[in-house]
């Protein structure tokens, strides 16, 4: 019985012991595999990182490479498109206008009424959709029908509501956000295709041409009377209230500045013929390139197996199309070096299944429990993953998002030191003591809905540029500048008003 008693004893320590060393291991391999991916969030963090020195040799590189643009077509990545856009819409504008936007993932009619000052612009009706997926990569045919079939059913809902007599000629802006070599304020032909669209043999046609040519089957008199990039549509809108404003920049799902130029500084264009001795020139930012911005393998990869390839380097790392795809990049990676996320789901190697505004309702998420992380990993195919792992993902949302923003921030530097408003004169001793004020418009989802983007844009832009500049620059938000202001410029561009009546 002693005997039995020792055996057993001695049994139950050789397995209490196995087990407290499984329970060890299993412990250590957890805490490695913690390590792991504290090592990735590591590895991005230092790759992401933008220190103000950083950020004022991109302000310097920017402005450089826009002057370059400038000298000589094809002298820099920044393309720096003439708009033919001189007089910007000041408040005396007077008619009736519409407008139809094509942005990256929405589109938008709108029919404006101008009285002829500030105060009575009436956008009179509004329409909003998202893109179908399928019209990206279709034909040019297929896509401007879309539009004119859109367009003509907002017409027809109108009636006789301007209870005219006879029918009149509609004045139609078309606003429309990819990259276009203009000829005229009213015509341009199409560069390439941005944002994931794809439709192939329209690049070098007239777009204005295109859209015309649908409206025309379709028997609608309507007149495609100016053809504006959304980034010069938001300009006019902020200048229309307010003449300060110089400059406008949309974050949306691609992003893009323009600003007004003197046409003396335009040198590659040797007859700008404007009246009022600048234009509107649009930079097409979203392909800006420094060797110094700071690329993280997963913007590599992303890049790669894009549609652009080699294109677009800034816009993938400042998009709202890209940055939720930069945050599921990185979180695949976690889940294939580390069981943390479970087994790997396949949902998640879906790309661009994750999209901006889950990455701000992530980034935002101010439940004590992360509930909606929680909800969104879920969606991805990742469930039940505990709280620790849930505020990983919070904190690479912010790390992609600040880089993007302060990024962006530095954009705006860029474009204030070529104009000679960060308070350095642009050279010219006279200008350094007199900081005149100066606003930029900006428009685009990622500013107006994502707040940590804004307050992140906002205080590097104040870091970069220093207080006592920064008091003069005001940074407008507006929503739908783009559209409203297309149809104001085109306003602005008309001698004789259509339905006058209303
Ligand atoms: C286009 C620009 C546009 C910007 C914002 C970019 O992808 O190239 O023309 O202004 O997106 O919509």
């Amino acid at each position: 019985m002693g005997r039995f008693l020792v055996t057993l004893a001695a049994a139950t320590a050789v397995v209490a012991c196995s087990v407290a060393t499984m329970v060890v291991r299993r412990r250590m391999k957890g805490r490695r595999k913690w390590r792991k991916v504290v090592g990735i969030l590591k590895d991005l963090e230092e790759a992401c990182e933008t220190p103000l020195g950083r950020l004022r040799q991109m302000v310097d590189a920017i402005a450089v490479e826009m002057q370059a643009g400038l000298v000589s077509e094809g002298g820099s990545k920044l393309k720096m498109l003439l708009t033919f856009v001189d007089d910007l819409p000041n408040g005396c504008e007077r008619g009736t206008y519409y407008a139809l936007h094509l942005g990256g993932s929405y589109f938008r009619i709108i029919r404006v009424h101008l009285g002829g000052q500030r105060s009575t612009l009436e956008v009179q009706d509004i329409e909003r959709h998202s893109i179908p997926t399928t019209l990206m990569n279709s034909t040019s045919e297929v896509l401007f029908d879309f539009l004119a079939s859109s367009l003509q059913m907002f017409i027809e809902k109108e009636g006789n509501m301007f209870n005219l007599a006879q029918p009149v000629k509609r004045e139609l802006a078309f606003t429309f956000s990819f990259p276009v070599k203009q000829t005229s304020l009213s015509s341009g032909v199409l560069i390439k295709w941005t944002k994931g669209f794809a439709i192939s043999e329209m690049a070098g046609e007239d777009i204005a041409e295109c859209l015309q040519g649908a409206l025309n089957k379709r028997g609608l008199d309507i007149r495609v009377a100016a053809l504006v990039n959304d980034t010069v549509g938001a300009l006019s809108f902020g200048h229309f209230h307010d003449p300060d404003t110089i400059a406008a920049v949309v974050f949306g799902t691609g992003s893009n500045a323009c600003y007004l130029e003197r046409t003396d500084a335009i040198i590659k264009c040797q007859n700008p013929r404007t009246t009022s001795g600048s234009m509107v020139v649009n930079m097409e930012w979203g392909n800006f390139w420094s060797s110094r911005l700071p690329r993280t393998s997963y913007d590599i990869e992303l890049d790669a197996e894009s549609m652009n390839s080699n294109d677009m380097g800034f816009e993938k790392m400042i998009g709202g199309m890209y940055l939720g795809d930069i945050v599921r990049r990185v979180i695949l990676r976690m889940s294939q070096e580390s069981d943390i996320f479970g087994p790997i789901s396949s949902i998640l190697s879906t790309p661009f299944i994750l999209r901006t505004n889950s990455v701000s309702a992530m980034h935002e998420d101010d439940t004590p429990e992360l509930l909606e992380v929680a909800r969104i990993l879920k969606d991805l195919g990742v469930s039940e993953v505990p709280l620790k792992v849930r505020k990983l993902v919070v904190k690479i949302c912010d790390v992609v998002t600040r880089r993007a923003a302060r990024l962006a921030a530095a954009g705006i530097a860029g474009i204030l030191k070529k104009v000679g408003r960060d308070g350095s004169g642009g050279g010219r001793r006279s200008d350094k003591q007199i900081m005149r004020r100066t606003v930029v418009a900006v428009e685009g989802g990622l500013y107006l809905n994502y707040r940590m983007f804004r307050e992140y844009m906002d205080e590097a832009l104040r870091d970069v540029l220093g207080e006592d500049v920064a008091q003069h620059v005001v940074v407008k938000a507006m929503e739908d500048g783009s559209s409203i202001g297309s149809a104001l410029l085109l306003a602005s561009s008309q001698s004789v008003q259509t339905i006058q009546s209303v």
